[in-house]
């Protein structure tokens, strides 16, 4: 094996992750901001900000698939006699005496060195504040007074990020600009339909500034040596069209060991229709005004960075493990729960890989997402569940996804993926376990938005369910619509066009026999759920004449559950596995008959979690064969053999070469499944062995260069055995595969799993696991938890809570502090 460079490493006390060398096998970011003002800033000082929506409210540019990869961003110039360097060593590439990126928990710091001065950034959104923090500390370690001129830099985006790099016979003449002290002001389309405008202010006086672009950098001149800065001479320049950015000028004296403090802001304010205008054409400054003077001082940017500091200690004291074993710790405490909330907050919509504006909030991935983030701060994510309800049809299904700014459906992608609706429960279902909530069933919520067809929440649950029921196809089992988890497996699609999109292009539904095992697993385990919910509802409303409803649904629910295991015992068990579909001719997908793709994970990984036909050994041979098929050095592949051809029945699946994505890539995402899979089986060894594989703290240990990505996060995929380069990771950050990473490890491998009455305590582990603690704080209770593993990967013997034994598994709730020992 080639020799694995390291880039960086783990700061667990810091919660951070430390990079040494800018030079990173691709760009390693980080997320700033959590809730309406959002940045990515690359470990170089790359990336951009947004308000709410990638897409929609773009505040700086960014070019994607850029020579060199990630260039723009903001950017410090520091011009030292005729030298010009950065802190983050890019755009210039002046060689660094020192430098280092510390990604943080909501914040990044930079640190530069040269020739004695050393420059040293902190990144970060405040809590509550429309507004990126850049705090830059220069720092005279010289023996000689050194004067230096500092530039900054930011682009503007004019708004819709889509047009912004597209509609060029129009953007080059909008772009407008007002500079007011040390404030820059942008306000492109300010004066017609738009009532927001942004900022970039430095806390000091400036000697001088440009607004634009080509003026500062120079038309043959490139970010790494702009006209303005090479010459050390700011050209005062005031946009009008054409690509307007924001630089101050600041010329700084230290004297030896002197370190002064800069603070730089960008901002974005929105102001009511009648108060647009302070003059005829002047915006109207007053809220950029209070939030410059909120944060104008180091003191008053340190506060506020103490409070963000405190919000995520809070965050990160919920659930709290102790295991002795480093690499599990820190994914369990710091990183697992971060990318949790990052997935939360972005859905798919704006990484390094997704660009902001092709896709929304998923209907299936923040459904998801929610289960890797209840815990932390339930209220937003029970408005995250009626957000997305809202946007559901009366029938059941749903948008695929819709946009954060208007929360409205998506008509560009549209419905049609029939999993959609089993992932409401599956999200609903882990809210009210978390918090006892049951008032959020009865919510009133709209279908598509439309004010005056609102039903309860309960009831959106409900014809989720019944969407499955009512579109089984020939086997009884679940028709697969569109697509259902897997994207790309468009078998109701058929398409010999390039030009058309697998996801959008019209199905063929009229007589499809086009079936998916994946979400009749799907519908089993999330009916299961809905069942035991019907009957706690039953048993909350004894007495009274819902109890009986309840009941009655329970037992329905449970007749079509009982129903779709039946049918994958019949039609959905291929002799060694799961069959994965049936085509729109009713032709086997996923079997031992089929030439290539004859095992996939997805039903594997659901079925086995539904335990169905385990009484007759399925779930155990399944679990085998994806060890015995799927299983690399890297994690489990999604198909196996991989597709060397196009199938025109299958769709986008088979355009991908093998070993990369859908086809036959380690889909992180699933390889979960298999693993809590294996953990109801109770094989704590075999759960442990895959979870290792794709757990970022062991691979970062091993693969910095082949992984190439983020080695603190999980990626959407890494190169399957079949690939060029297998163990190449892609599309780190945003992947359903943070929040399943935590659903096994915190539920089902700790076991910890929280519960209507209570918490359960049901680990699996491997059978060298040694003793381990958790702390977990629930609703108003929490407790300090010592499991005892004794050499057992299975099964709880004894559960002492504060001195007494008690009955059973589960921890009653009670508010308070409390003490648990558990001996397996
Ligand atoms: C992507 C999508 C997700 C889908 C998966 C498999 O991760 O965001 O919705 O389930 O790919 O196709
Ligand atoms: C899945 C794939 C992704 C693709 C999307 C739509 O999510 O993982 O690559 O963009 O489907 O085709």
């Amino acid at each position: 094996m080639e020799q694995q460079k390291r880039y960086g490493h783990f700061d667990d006390q810091h919660r951070e992750y430390v990079i040494t060398d800018p030079q990173t096998p691709w760009p390693w970011i980080n997320y700033l901001g959590n809730e309406d003002f959002f940045s990515l800033i690359s470990n170089t000082a790359g990336g951009y900000s947004f308000y709410k929506d990638a897409k929609f409210r773009r505040i700086t540019r960014y070019r994607y698939n850029n020579v060199p990869m990630d260039n723009g961003g903001r950017y410090f110039y520091i011009k030292d006699g005729d030298t010009v360097w950065n802190p983050g060593w890019k755009p210039c590439k002046t060689p660094l005496d020192f430098y280092e990126c510390r990604h943080g928990m909501s914040y990044t710091r930079i640190t530069g060195r040269k020739s004695g001065v050393e420059a040293s950034v902190l990144f970060f959104v405040p809590l509550k504040k429309w507004c990126e923090v850049q705090k830059l500390t220069l720092t005279n370690q010289s023996q000689e007074v050194k004067s230096l001129k500092l530039f900054s830099f930011e682009e503007w985006c004019l708004w819709n990020a889509a047009t912004d790099m597209e509609n060029f016979q129009r953007n080059f003449s909008t772009g407008e600009v007002e500079i007011e002290d040390s404030t820059i002001y942008h306000k492109t389309e300010y004066r017609e339909r738009r009532n927001h405008y942004a900022f970039y202010h430095v806390n000091t006086e400036i000697q001088g500034f440009d607004t634009d672009r080509e003026t500062f950098v120079g038309l043959y001149n490139e970010f790494s040596n702009p006209d303005a800065v090479v010459e050390g001479r700011p050209r005062n320049s005031h946009a009008h069209g054409w690509s307007p950015i924001a630089s101050h000028y600041i010329e700084v004296t230290l004297q030896p060991g002197e370190s002064k403090d800069f603070v730089f802001l960008l901002g974005y304010i929105e102001n009511e229709q009648d108060k647009k205008f302070s003059a005829p054409q002047v915006i109207n400054k007053d809220k950029a005004h209070a939030l410059i003077a909120e944060l104008d001082t180091t003191a008053k940017v340190d506060k506020a960075f103490a409070e963000l500091c405190e919000y995520w200690d809070s965050l990160l004291n919920i659930y709290k493990v102790r295991t002795g074993n480093d690499k599990l710790d820190r994914m369990v405490n710091i990183w697992n729960q971060y990318q949790c909330m990052v997935t939360f907050n972005f859905s798919r919509s704006a990484s390094f890989f997704e660009s902001g504006v092709g896709r929304g909030m998923g209907f299936r991935d923040s459904n998801q997402d929610l289960v890797g983030f209840v815990h932390q701060i339930p209220p937003r994510a029970r408005q995250r569940i009626i957000d997305i309800a809202s946007t559901q049809f009366p029938d059941g299904g749903c948008y695929h996804q819709y946009q954060p700014l208007t929360k409205r459906g998506n008509n560009d992608i549209g419905g049609g993926f029939n999993d959609d609706p089993c992932w409401l429960i599956f999200g609903t279902v882990a809210y009210i376990k978390e918090t006892g909530d049951f008032s959020i069933l009865d919510e009133q919520v709209p279908f598509d938005n439309q004010p005056g067809t609102e039903v309860t929440l309960f009831e959106h649950l409900k014809i989720s369910m019944n969407h499955v029921i009512n579109n089984l196809g020939p086997h009884l089992l679940p028709l697969i619509g569109r697509a259902d988890w897997n994207d790309c497996l468009n078998l109701n699609c058929f398409s010999w066009d390039p030009n058309e999109s697998f996801q959008t292009t019209e199905n063929v539904s009229e007589g499809t026999k086009a079936e998916s095992l994946m979400i009749a697993g799907l519908f089993v385990v999330t009916g299961k759920d809905y069942v035991a919910l019907c009957r706690k509802l039953a048993e909350l409303s004894a007495g009274q004449g819902s109890a009986l409803a309840y009941g009655e649904e329970a037992d329905r629910m449970q007749q079509a559950v009982d129903a779709m295991i039946d049918a994958v015992k019949k039609h959905g068990w291929d002799g060694e596995w799961y069959l994965r579909a049936y085509d729109f001719y009713g032709r086997k997908i996923g079997s031992n008959e089929c030439d290539e793709g004859k095992i996939f994970i997805e039903s594997q990984g659901w079925c086995t979690m539904a335990e169905i036909g385990a009484e007759d050994g399925m779930v155990a041979k399944s679990l085998d064969s994806c060890k015995k098929y799927l299983e690399c050095e890297h994690g489990m592949v999604l198909n196996s053999p991989a597709f060397t051809k196009y199938i025109y029945e299958y769709g986008e699946i088979s355009s991908y070469p093998e070993g990369y994505k859908e086809n036959a890539g380690i889909f992180c995402h699933n390889n979960p499944w298999v693993i809590i899979g294996e953990c109801i089986a109770g094989r704590g060894n075999d759960a442990w062995s895959h979870y290792a594989k794709i757990l970022p703290s062991y691979v970062e240990e091993k693969y910095q260069t082949l992984h190439k990505v983020e080695p603190y996060v999980n990626c959407q995929m890494v190169a399957g055995k079949d690939a060029f380069r297998p163990g190449e990771g892609k599309n780190s950050w945003l992947t359903g595969t943070a929040a399943w990473m935590w659903y096994t490890v915190s539920e089902f491998i700790l076991g910890i799993k929280p519960d209507y009455d209570g918490i359960r305590i049901d680990p699996c582990l491997p059978e060298t696991a040694g003793d381990y603690t958790v702390q977990r704080k629930f609703r108003d209770a929490e407790y300090d938890i010592t499991i005892r593993p004794n050499g057992s990967q299975k099964g709880v013997k004894r559960v002492v809570l504060d001195g007494s034994a008690i009955e059973g598994t589960v921890i009653p709730y009670t508010p308070g502090k409390h003490t648990v020992e558990v001996e397996m």
